[in-house]
């Protein structure tokens, strides 16, 4: 499969001079799931902010579908490749959650039928009914959030850009956006994640990416990745507690490698316990 998104030697020094991201090289394929994980101030929003246009190289360039981002606009690129931010008040401005939903099919010249038939998907999908014409900004941070994820996946973008999404969220909150990310897998769009909750990487993604001081220092699956201790020790990032635990068993009670997921240790450790009984 081809590339969809490509940097090359890309580097970013915000005007007040300081080096946000530098000599980032990343190729990501159409389809992948790719974790960006990364100690705070480590440069993870500055480097994913290149992916719709939002921030332009100030070295380097990056590709999106093959065509090189500062020479578009961030609107001719957000349609194809859609940034829900970190912080869902510097992107929600409409004045109610439906007018949110319906911006970006409207900006992308859609029938009024077209508009309306985007706007029920999400939100039956968002479960967004009952605060549909509720203010953005008087619903909690969370639902704020889901909002905000919800208004670009109206547009139904090919690269969903995630900042940080289950941050915040309460279990029903943090669920659904896994199931909405497990709908994204089943579809087949790329996905760029930004996250500090290793259960769902684990989980989810095909690639991660440890950012360290404005660097990129490792990309690799996340098997590989959560049994580099030293990466993980330099990143201040813990293995998901299922895959500690799987790890400490190791050789004791399990021998068949390592599981990363809940749902992995569960099976393994019943095939131990079936094991005995028989
Ligand atoms: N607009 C800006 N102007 C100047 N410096 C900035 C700006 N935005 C971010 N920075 C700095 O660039 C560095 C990287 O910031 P960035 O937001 O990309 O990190 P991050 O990995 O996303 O962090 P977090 O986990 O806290 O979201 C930080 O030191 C930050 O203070
Ligand atoms: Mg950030």
């Amino acid at each position: 499969m081809s590339n969809i998104i490509e940097c090359i030697n890309l580097s970013h020094v915000y005007p007040e001079g300081f080096t946000a991201i530098k000599g980032i090289n990343l190729k990501v394929k159409e389809g992948e799931i790719v974790a960006i994980l990364g100690q705070n101030g480590s440069g993870k929003t500055t480097l994913v902010k290149h992916f719709n246009g939002l921030l332009k190289p100030t070295n380097g360039t990056v590709s999106i579908n093959g065509i090189d981002t500062a020479k578009q606009t961030v609107f001719n690129l957000s349609s194809y490749a859609g940034y829900v931010f970190q912080n869902p008040n510097h992107q929600l401005f409409a004045t109610s959650v439906l007018a949110e939903l319906e911006f970006g099919p409207k900006n992308q010249g859609l029938s009024n039928d077209e508009i309306e038939a985007r706007v029920k998907e999400t939100a039956d999908f968002f479960q967004l009914h009952s605060i549909i014409n509720e203010h953005p900004l008087r619903l909690s941070f969370p639902l704020r959030k889901i909002v905000a994820i919800a208004s670009i996946y109206a547009m139904q973008p090919s690269i969903f850009i995630l900042d940080e999404p289950t941050t915040g969220q309460d279990h029903g909150g943090a669920e659904k956006i896994r199931k909405f990310l497990r709908k994204l897998q089943d579809d087949e769009k790329t996905v760029i994640l930004v996250t500090h909750d290793m259960p769902l990487v684990a989980e989810i993604a095909d690639r991660v990416i440890a950012m360290w001081s404005s660097e990129i220092i490792k990309i690799a699956n996340p098997r590989e990745f959560f049994f580099d201790l030293k990466t993980m020790e330099k990143t201040k990032l813990q293995q998901p507690q299922a895959t500690a635990l799987s790890n400490r068993l190791q050789n004791r009670v399990l021998n068949e490698g390592i599981t990363l997921t809940v749902q992995e240790t569960i099976k393994a450790l019943e095939k131990v316990v079936n094991q005995q009984i028989n």
